[in-house]
């Protein structure tokens, strides 16, 4: 029986070539298999191999055994039909010279095609991880992604650091979550915007804390946000947070970052946009309780528990789209929009949420246009001065970086949970009422997470003590006190949307 099942496969050339790429293919895994048990990582090449490469042979090699089958069935049969002697594999005679210079030819020839289509295979698949190919090969469906991680802290980190990580196993599902994403840009299938939160992200063990300590101890940070009003001389405001990022000291978890400690272990029951938390479980390992939050409201069926890991609030560490004020506030501190212009904060915020445009062009233009109508109508001396043509432009970046209308992303598409200011954030939680059936809440209490040093303050002590600002007796310097640069500069990258 076995005997005949191994002559079936292996009695024809298709049926013995997948039969070979079969067995070779199986111990071949088998072997990587057992090289990766024994604790050798080999990188992500190793498991394009083990998991991409040898099971694409396998499965090539199982096909051509049934084909192979088939095909010498057939025939046989028409051999039979025309009387002729049914042989199946052609006979290799070594003894003829012809034959060992075309053997010597072939092997020759498929050593080098071989490597090459290895080699090929190795680099589109290594090219397929960069930055570029994300960011660019997609260019019109990964555009608002990257043009916001161009801008943020994250931009010398590939695409690939947060989104797949180190080891073949991410690898690989990024691989085959990759390959349908060709097909639906190819066929247009996407949806738009791109959902977030991203369910299959991997956990924040893999990707973050590559780089990033969880324990680390931070301390407190002054934050200092630079705000200009809405009156005529957009009066600069300053509001400077003390904020409690903390960590590990003395082996205890303070702050901010005692959500991280790995002896605190938090897990929550939302909606699919975890915007809606209904529950939230504490297990404390180094008390060994555990403690269950609820709203009053009770969870529809079918929703998912998660863990908490980094990304549950910085879930903008890269594509940072920030809100309109905050964009035309930045303009004005980096001085590409010029202070002096009447109202240019307001007229600034209005003009840029007020319309939607079809395109980066016509926004463009009808933002820069809508710029000099006003100055025309209030402050006709202006308007052709070259800030208010300056205006328009810094104006029309800062709605081309965070507008994508081919994705239908606009302001606030894709809430920031850093903070509480453009949408709920940590009061997705903390907000009184998740409570305990002791009534314990978890708390609201501003100075939990910062202390608030001045808030929106444009002449005060407090800002002058922190070197913020001149004490008015003095003259005014040229240059800001050293102080002040350190405390502002530390602040320049937009982190949150404000
Ligand atoms: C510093 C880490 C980091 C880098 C670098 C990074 N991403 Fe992301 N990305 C994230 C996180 C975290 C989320 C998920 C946010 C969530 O689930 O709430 C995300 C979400 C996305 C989404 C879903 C839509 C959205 O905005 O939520 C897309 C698409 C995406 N990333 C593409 C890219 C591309 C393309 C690159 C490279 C140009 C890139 N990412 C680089 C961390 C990163
Ligand atoms: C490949 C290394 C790498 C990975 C992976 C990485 N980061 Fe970073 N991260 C950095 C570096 C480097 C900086 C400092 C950038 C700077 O100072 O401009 C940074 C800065 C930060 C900051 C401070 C940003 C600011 O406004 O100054 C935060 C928050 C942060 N990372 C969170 C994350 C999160 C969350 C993830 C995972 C989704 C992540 N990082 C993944 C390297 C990394
Ligand atoms: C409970 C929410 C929360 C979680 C969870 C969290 N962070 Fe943070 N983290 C913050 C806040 C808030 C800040 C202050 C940032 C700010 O004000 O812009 C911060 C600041 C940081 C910074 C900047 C520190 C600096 O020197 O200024 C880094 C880096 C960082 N976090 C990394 C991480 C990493 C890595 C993880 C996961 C292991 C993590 N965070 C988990 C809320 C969180
Ligand atoms: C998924 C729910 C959830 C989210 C989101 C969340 N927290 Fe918490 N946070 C908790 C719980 C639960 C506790 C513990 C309350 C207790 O022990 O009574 C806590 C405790 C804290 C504490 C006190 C830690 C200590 O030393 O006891 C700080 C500070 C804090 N959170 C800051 C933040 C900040 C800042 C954010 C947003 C960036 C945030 N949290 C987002 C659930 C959350
Ligand atoms: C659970 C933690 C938490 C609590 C409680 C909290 N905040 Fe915040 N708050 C934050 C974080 C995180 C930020 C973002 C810091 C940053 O932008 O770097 C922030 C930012 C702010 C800002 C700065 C806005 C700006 O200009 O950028 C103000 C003002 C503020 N909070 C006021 C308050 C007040 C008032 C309360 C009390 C009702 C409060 N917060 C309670 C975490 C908290």
């Amino acid at each position: 029986m076995i005997k005949h099942f191994f002559s079936a496969i292996t009695g024809n050339l298709l049926s013995l070539v997948g039969t070979v790429l079969v067995v070779v293919s199986l111990l071949l895994i088998a072997m990587l298999l057992v090289m990766q048990a024994m604790g050798f990582e080999g990188g992500a090449y190793l498991g394009i191999l083990t998991f991409v490469i040898f099971p694409m042979l396998f499965l090539l090699g199982l096909a051509l055994i049934p084909l192979g089958l088939w095909w010498r069935k057939r025939r046989d049969a028409r051999l039979a039909a025309q009387g002729k002697e049914i042989g199946h594999l052609p006979i290799i005679d070594l003894n003829q010279e012809s034959t060992r210079g075309v053997l010597v030819t072939f092997v020759a020839l498929a050593i080098p095609v071989l490597a090459l289509a290895a080699g090929l295979t190795f680099k589109a698949v290594h090219y397929m991880d960069s930055t570029e190919f994300c960011g660019m090969a997609c260019h019109k469906v990964m555009q608002p992604e990257y043009t916001a991680f161009q801008r943020s802290p994250h931009a010398r980190v590939g695409c690939a650091g947060c989104h797949i990580g180190p080891g073949a196993q991410w690898f690989v599902k990024a691989k085959i979550s990759g390959s349908w994403q060709l097909i639906a840009v190819a066929f247009d299938l996407y949806p738009r915007p791109i959902p977030t939160p991203v369910h299959s992200l991997r956990p924040a063990n893999g990707t973050c804390e590559q780089c990033h300590w969880p324990t680390k101890f931070i301390g407190q940070r002054l934050k200092v946000r630079t705000h200009f009003a809405d009156d005529e001389q957009n009066t600069e405001q300053k509001t400077a947070l003390m904020v409690k990022i903390g960590g590990q000291q003395d082996g205890k978890s303070h702050g901010i970052h005692w959500h991280v400690d790995p002896n605190h272990m938090l897990r929550y029951l939302a909606d699919p946009t975890r915007e809606k938390i209904y529950e939230i479980e504490l297990t404390d390992k180094t008390e060994g309780s555990k403690k269950l939050f609820k709203i009053d409201e009770a969870a529809p069926a079918g929703l998912e528990w998660r863990t908490m890991d980094c990304v549950d609030c910085h879930n903008r560490p890269s594509h940072i789209y920030n809100s309109a004020p905050f964009e035309v506030d930045l303009a004005i501190s980096e001085g590409r929009i010029d202070r002096t212009l009447p109202f240019i904060k307001r007229e600034g915020v209005r003009i840029l949420t007020e319309t939607q445009y079809p395109s980066h062009d016509a926004a463009r233009a009808g933002i820069s246009a809508a710029v000099k109508a006003f100055y025309a109508k209030n402050y006709p001396d202006l308007a052709a001065s070259p800030a208010v043509e300056q205006a328009g432009k810094a104006l029309g970046d800062a709605y081309a970086w965070n507008n994508f209308p081919q994705m239908k992303v606009v302001w606030n598409t894709y809430p920031n949970h850093i903070g509480h200011q453009n949408s709920p954030g940590c009061f997705r939680c903390h907000d009184n009422k998740h409570k305990t059936d002791t009534g314990e809440k978890i708390g609201k209490k501003c100075g939990t997470c910062h202390n608030i040093v001045a808030e929106e303050e444009s002449d005060s002590k407090v800002l002058q003590e922190l070197g913020l600002q001149e004490a008015p007796s003095e003259p005014a310097a040229a240059e800001p006190a050293a102080d002040a640069t350190a405390a502002t500069t530390a602040d320049a990258a937009p982190a949150t949307g404000t």
